[in-house]
């Protein structure tokens, strides 16, 4: 039966990385992962291993609750009570009410009925270019996904991404934060004129799947504005960047200015260091509104004392190891490596990011900035053949992505961006000898 299914296809709707030449990954370690032939690669992309793969400290606090005790949130337990309060100090004092959940598409589910309980509209407004799940109700909202299905539902509406790269308006732009919450703000006013209402922004406090941009400071605040005066809420989805990853602040969404505070928050992929675990933050009068209607929110495994003891072991290990002051460090060194490799390649047309959250946007030409799709594809298979696991994103698959697991070091840095040099340097050889 084993064997069997060993030789299995899988789905077609299910991709791998490397299809070409798929890796079989066999242990991991820190930033680095191994395949059966005990060949090291390192990992440039993955945000879930947060602390580090199988971190010995965040396997063992998981292996020790599982010895006494793993049931659902039906009783009383300190490993919940405790977790939900360690959150709370790094969140702004607002944030006061915790929902714990398995996955993120899950706490952006939960997030949107909190919206809808909440405001009694129905209509969200998302990103371009967006992605925040795998449900049903977040492929709807998710335009990276919905734009090659059946296409938009009535109650969706898409704004322009704010980035000053390459989207509407740019670095020349004289007031961009303005312009792209104004984009918000007619959207509003559209949907409005149709009879509809408004119950959330819902963004990803940078987005990583519309291109690692780096929204300018002071839109969130301008958005949430026009969005609150319609009677919506402002959702900031973590699920890719918050804890720590940014380095100057433990969420995203605090780049853009202390004064701005969304009105729930959901996290993933990185809160249990590879351990499905997600929650959603939000306010008492939001949470008070959502119990209000008598129906019972249980989730089976959300809350566990093994997931909260895993949540509360990654929180532990950020602190003790440093890795937010650490993503700073390491981000600033490999910004400064790869803006010099921007100075020599002319394929390379913007540097973008904030601590251990990169991206590299590759492009065909300097006026056009037309993306180098291609071009990204090649470099990131001789990557792989290096040893170095990276991948891209953005609507033209041309941005370079880097994500890597917290612990990445300089000469991690060091031996990456060389290889790149060394690539970028034979491929423009070849393209002359073309
Ligand atoms: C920004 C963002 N939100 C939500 C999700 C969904 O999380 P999950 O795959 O854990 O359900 C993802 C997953 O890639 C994501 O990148």
């Amino acid at each position: 039966m084993i064997l069997k299914s060993l030789f299995l296809p899988p789905s077609s709707s299910c991709k791998l990385f490397f299809s070409n030449d798929p890796l079989k990954i066999v242990k991991a370690k820190g930033q680095y992962m191994y395949d059966e032939n005990g060949r090291q690669y390192l990992d440039c992309i993955n945000n879930v291993a947060h602390v580090g793969h199988c971190h010995p400290d965040v396997v063992k606090a998981a292996y020790e609750q599982n010895q006494l005790l793993n049931t659902n949130s039906r009783y009383l337990h300190d490993n919940l009570v405790d977790y939900a309060d360690r959150l709370s100090k790094t969140l702004p004092e607002k944030l006061c009410i915790f929902y714990f959940l398995n996955s993120g598409s899950e706490a952006n589910d939960l997030a949107l009925r909190l919206a809808r309980q909440y405001t009694k509209h129905e209509d969200v407004i998302v990103l371009d270019h967006a992605y925040h799940g795998h449900l049903t109700s977040l492929i709807d909202i998710s335009p990276y996904k919905f734009r090659n299905l059946e296409g938009q539902k009535e109650w969706v509406h898409v704004a322009p991404v704010p980035d000053t790269y390459r989207g509407l308006y740019r670095e020349d732009h004289e007031d961009s934060v303005t312009a792209y919450a104004d984009e918000v703000k007619n959207i509003i006013e559209h949907a409005h004129r149709k009879g509809r209402k408004i119950a959330a922004f819902f963004v990803e406090s940078l987005p990583s799947v519309g291109g690692q941009i780096i929204p300018p400071a002071g839109y969130f605040q301008k958005v949430a504005g026009h969005v609150h005066k319609a009677g919506g809420v402002f959702i900031a989805d973590e699920i890719q960047v918050g804890f720590g990853r940014v380095g100057k602040h433990f969420w995203a969404f605090q780049l853009q200015g202390e004064d701005f505070i969304p009105d729930i928050v959901t996290m993933g992929k990185p809160i249990g260091n590879g351990h499905p675990l997600a929650c959603v933050a939000t306010t008492k009068e939001i949470a008070a509104a959502f119990a209000a209607t008598g129906v019972e929110y249980f989730n089976t495994f959300g809350g566990n004392p093994v997931s909260c003891a895993t949540g509360l072991a990654v929180l532990d290990v950020i602190e003790k190891e440093h890795l937010q002051a650490h993503a700073t460090e390491v981000g600033n060194f490999l910004m400064k490596l790869l803006k010099d490799q921007q100075i020599k390649h002319p394929i390379i047309g913007d540097v973008r990011g904030c601590g251990l959250f990169i991206g590299v946007d590759l492009i065909k030409d300097q006026v056009e900035r037309t993306p180098a799709t291609a071009e990204a594809e090649d470099l990131i298979k001789r990557l792989k053949e290096k040893c170095i696991l990276l991948s891209t994103d953005g609507p033209g698959r041309n941005v370079l992505k880097f994500k890597p697991p917290m612990c990445f070091n300089m000469e991690d840095a060091k031996f990456l961006v060389e290889t790149i040099d060394k690539i970028l340097t034979d491929m423009e050889k070849e393209c002359l000898n073309h």
